[in-house]
């Protein structure tokens, strides 16, 4: 079973993904950390994005690995943070992201999140959610995990928000038959409670 997670940044997509794989004894998948991977490889080499995104070594898990190396928190930079929002608008790169995504979904229990997850990469995931907030909240929430100022966050946020929902290729929208879920008012424990419920509507 696979459960698509999209929305912008600061919806609360990895803390639910993570939150509802655990619950439900799923594997989270990651895909930004993906085209985070790609931007930062592209950024040490020199290499245009679409040169590196075919052949590096990404290896997700409770770690990051790139080609072997752990950049887990080297691809939480602002500038890491940046590219990757930049090169996810090339068509070579996502090809190649998608790709390996779908080879990864192709079999076992999946909570994946991103961008693209329930309109390109699984279009037949059982379940599908989009994960929305005011842009505020979502800036609010992130810098507190970065310890950042709200106000630069969210002038970032709102330049890739407006890059990731402009772009010719798979630009960021709800899939058709995706759950609209609204976490400005709501907290973890509720988004993860409804999402498990929605997965499993029996369980009691
Ligand atoms: O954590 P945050 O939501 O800020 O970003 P992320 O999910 O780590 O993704 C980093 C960047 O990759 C985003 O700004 C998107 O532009 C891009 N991305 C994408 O285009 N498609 C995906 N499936 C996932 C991420």
């Amino acid at each position: 079973m696979v459960i698509a997670i999209d929305g912008p940044a600061g919806a609360g997509k990895s803390s639910v993904a993570r939150a509802v794989a655990r619950e439900l004894g799923f594997t989270y998948l990651d895909s930004g950390a993906m085209y985070r991977c790609v931007a930062l490889a592209a950024l040490e080499r020199g290499l245009a994005p679409a040169e590196v995104a075919p052949d590096v070594k990404i290896e997700l898990g409770e770690r990051v690995l790139l080609d072997g190396r752990d950049v887990t928190d080297a691809i939480r930079i602002p500038a890491v943070t940046e590219a990757a929002s930049r090169i996810a608008a090339d068509p070579d790169v996502r090809r190649a992201m998608v790709a390996r995504q779908r080879e990864l979904l192709g079999s076992g229990d999946w909570v994946a999140e991103g961008r693209d997850i329930g309109t390109v990469v699984a279009p037949q995931a059982e379940l599908k959610l989009f994960l929305t907030a005011s842009p505020e909240q979502r800036a609010k929430r992130r810098a507190a995990e970065l310890g950042a100022d709200p106000g630069t966050v969210l002038a970032e946020q709102t330049l890739r928000d407006e890059r990731d929902t402009t772009r010719a290729h798979s630009p960021l929208e709800p899939a058709p038959g995706a759950v609209v879920l609204d976490t400005t008012e709501l907290a973890l424990g509720e988004v993860v409670q409804r999402v498990t419920e929605l997965a499993y509507p029996q369980r009691p």
